[in-house]
């Protein structure tokens, strides 16, 4: 099944994922990974950063002539930065030394005095290069790969920003649809409201000439999802846990909602649940509504899958607020100023998508099995010709 492990400091050489379990035969390009990648860098309000970091991306294995061999596959993602600066050179070495100018004011909301009270370090910078958001470039690239294999099943997953700050759209706001995914991309806050759009872009405009910082909110989702992807059998297999688990891991990401919970937890019970009916054209049950997000017991029902994911303002600002502590001298000062973004809510919607495809690939490769892209389909396939009536389906 798949799994993937990513390794890399934000300003080392380089980033690697390895994904383990693909099957064989699935068309991967460097283009298709590279394109991804270049989404995530996507924003109004990114700092300088983005513009000048190129991910340059190798195939390290696992693919052959396009194509997966259904062994482990290696990604590197060289870091533009190391290689154009020997300041980088020096303060990321591997070789045995030290450096000249610690970091010893730690950043609230960041990992740093946690990570530096854990793992004994004096440097904030031994901790922060690896919790820095940076790594989520190695998971995009992984993520790239799960939407791939999913594009298979017919399964299409995007994203779209819901809130910016104080700007956000209206609850019943349209939702966008597989094909308008450039529609989107192209817009600066990667908002499908135009209406909302003006006013999240009036936020980081403000938040920038104050120096200062936004979160927000944004909804992922996932179309054309099979029916039966986890289970309700044991706490560790439901899609609904397994989602928020993987969502709450991107970086300054605070809240997972699955469908409309929020909204639901203030309802009556009457007014709460997606009614069921059978559809006699589409030779299915369909649920006309969608409050449950598309879960239902752990289950994916077949409905469209929604999950939102709700990112606090970014703890280092552009001018220095935050009130922190020196950690060599014990005495009150502001926190170190690193080169930061005033929000990076529309990049977080791309990882955001990304985790949400490695869940959904791996639960529907233990769902479905299978060693090769192929195989999978044919599982796949076979299970849902089973679907329009389980009271009539063969047991065995
Ligand atoms: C795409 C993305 C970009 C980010 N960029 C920044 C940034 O420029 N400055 C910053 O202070 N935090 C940034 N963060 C958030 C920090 O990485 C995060 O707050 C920090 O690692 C501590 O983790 P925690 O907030 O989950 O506790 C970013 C997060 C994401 C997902």
């Amino acid at each position: 099944m798949l799994r993937f492990l990513t390794a890399g400091e934000s300003h080392g050489r380089a980033l690697v994922v390895i994904v383990e379990g693909l099957p064989a035969g699935l068309e991967v390009t460097v283009e298709q990974i590279g394109d991804e990648l270049a989404r995530r860098r996507l924003g109004y309000g990114r700092g300088p950063r983005q513009r000048f970091e190129v991910d340059e991306l190798t195939l390290i294995g696992g693919v052959r002539h396009g194509r997966t061999l259904g062994s482990p596959l290696a990604i590197e993602i060289a870091n533009s930065e190391w290689k154009r600066s020997d300041k980088w050179h020096a303060e990321m070495s591997p070789e045995p030394g030290h450096t000249e100018s610690p970091l010893t004011a730690p950043r609230p909301g960041h990992a740093d005095l946690a990570g530096m009270q854990k793992y004994g370090f004096s440097d904030a910078r031994d901790v922060l290069e690896r919790a820095s958001a940076r790594e989520t470039a190695a998971r995009v690239a992984a993520g790239a790969v799960a939407k791939l294999l999913l594009g298979h099943l017919g399964v299409e997953i995007l994203s779209h920003v819901v809130r910016l700050g104080a700007a956000a759209v209206t609850p019943d706001g349209a939702r966008p649809m597989p094909d308008q995914i450039e529609r989107v991309d192209e817009s600066p806050v990667r908002c499908f409201d135009s209406s909302a759009e003006a006013a999240m872009l009036a936020e980081v405009k403000a938040a920038a000439a104050d120096g200062d910082s936004l979160g927000g909110i944004v909804e992922v989702l996932a179309y054309g999802l099979p029916v039966g992807l986890g289970s309700h059998v044991h706490w560790d297999r439901k899609l609904d846990g397994l989602l928020a688990q993987a969502v709450m891991s991107i970086q300054a990401v605070k809240g997972v909602e699955i469908g409309s919970a929020l909204d639901v937890a203030g309802r009556r019970g009457s007014d709460a649940h997606d009614p069921i009916r059978w559809d006699e054209g589409a030779n299915r049950y369909r649920r006309t509504s969608d409050l449950a997000g598309g879960t239902e017991g752990g289950i994916s029902t077949g409905e469209l899958l929604v999950v939102r994911a709700a990112m606090k303002p970014l703890a280092t600002l552009n001018r220095p607020t935050l009130e922190t502590v020196d950690t060599v001298t014990k005495e009150s000062t502001v926190s170190f100023k690193e080169r930061t973004d005033v929000t990076a809510v529309p990049a977080m919607g791309v990882v955001a998508e990304t985790m949400v495809a490695l869940v959904l690939a791996r639960e529907a490769q233990r769902k479905f099995g299978g060693d090769t892209v192929n195989e999978f389909v044919a599982n796949a396939a076979a299970f849902a010709a089973t679907l329009p009536d389980p009271a009539t389906a063969p047991s065995s």
